[in-house]
């Protein structure tokens, strides 16, 4: 049983409040793949934990996402769960889960809901998903679409490339918002698309949108844990703000550690175990 639904007097936060929160007060997301990270994040207040196919990146060290299976999200899926008490777990729905059709779709979050514990899941794509993310819907599972920079496509889209910079391809992103809404979804991630565009389509539709390298103007924000917290060195996108640099802090505290390990100064007195002089003397004999 998650700790969500274990009685601990915490309101877990929900689909509904985040629709609600629109033009209230701006969303926090922020992705997590593990029990600790969780329970940090959720600690802190996030309003929603992404259990990201990110993961594939920064925990597993592939170059993008599109390996990423459903086993392993559900496998990250459940240690997030069990760190979040009061946290909206929305999971990522992996590369070709949905993309075959809607019995794909739900006979995939109906794992990532019933074996992994997430309250909502999120799936990448516009025009070609709306059947999907409306049958997840009406299933009863609460679906955040994404849009823009979509890194499960990027083999098509050339790379991690920003969209929508053209007149035609903003209108399409518009539209698509707006599909994505019709079709129920109860936020939309806009990623990798200029501000004016995101700002556009935060007007035009009802539905929070969470932006990731869309500007200032969206509903709510969501950034990467390991981007935030400095843990990650391969690159660091424009649009991410490192809040901290733990590289830094956790490679110094390694260090420590090896040195003291090697003059003999841990483990000191206090991290050893002792015991009775009496036993000690009948072990000697
Ligand atoms: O997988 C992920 O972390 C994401 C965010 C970047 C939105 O999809």
């Amino acid at each position: 049983m998650s700790k969500q639904t274990a009685g601990t007097g915490v309101k877990p936060v929900t689909s509904l409040d985040i629709r609600q929160s629109k033009g209230v007060r701006k969303l926090t997301m922020l992705t997590a793949y593990d029990y600790s990270s969780a329970t940090l994040v959720d600690e802190c207040d996030i309003d929603m934990i992404l259990v990201g196919d990110s993961l594939g990146m920064v925990m597993l060290g592939r170059d993008d996402t599109i390996s990423v299976t459903m086993d392993e999200m559900v496998h990250h899926t459940k240690a997030v769960v069990r760190g979040a008490t009061r946290s909206l777990v929305v999971a990522d729905m992996p590369f070709m889960s949905y993309e075959t059709g809607v019995e794909d779709a739900m006979r995939s979050a109906a794992r990532l809901f019933q074996e992994g514990g997430a309250r909502a899941v999120k799936l990448e794509g516009g025009h070609t998903v709306l059947p999907q993310v409306k049958a997840l819907v009406d299933a009863g599972i609460p679906v955040v679409g994404h849009i823009g920079l979509t890194p499960q496509r990027v083999a098509s889209l050339g790379g991690f490339k920003v969209q929508g910079k053209t007149a035609e391809a903003a209108t399409v992103l518009v539209e698509e918002a707006k599909a994505l809404e019709e079709a129920g979804a109860f936020c939309i991630v806009l990623e990798a698309i200029p501000a004016p565009i995101a700002a556009r389509i935060t007007q035009e539709v009802s539905v929070p949108t969470i932006g990731i390298g869309a500007g200032s103007d969206c509903d709510g924000q969501v950034l990467v844990f390991h981007d935030l917290l400095g843990l990650f060195d391969r690159f660091v996108p424009k649009f991410v703000k490192q809040y901290a640099n733990l590289r830094e802090t956790a490679a110094a505290a390694i260090s420590d550690y090896k040195r003291e390990v090697e003059d003999g100064s841990f483990p000191a007195p206090e991290h050893a175990f002792g015991m009775s002089e009496q036993e000690k003397e009948k072990f000697e004999k």
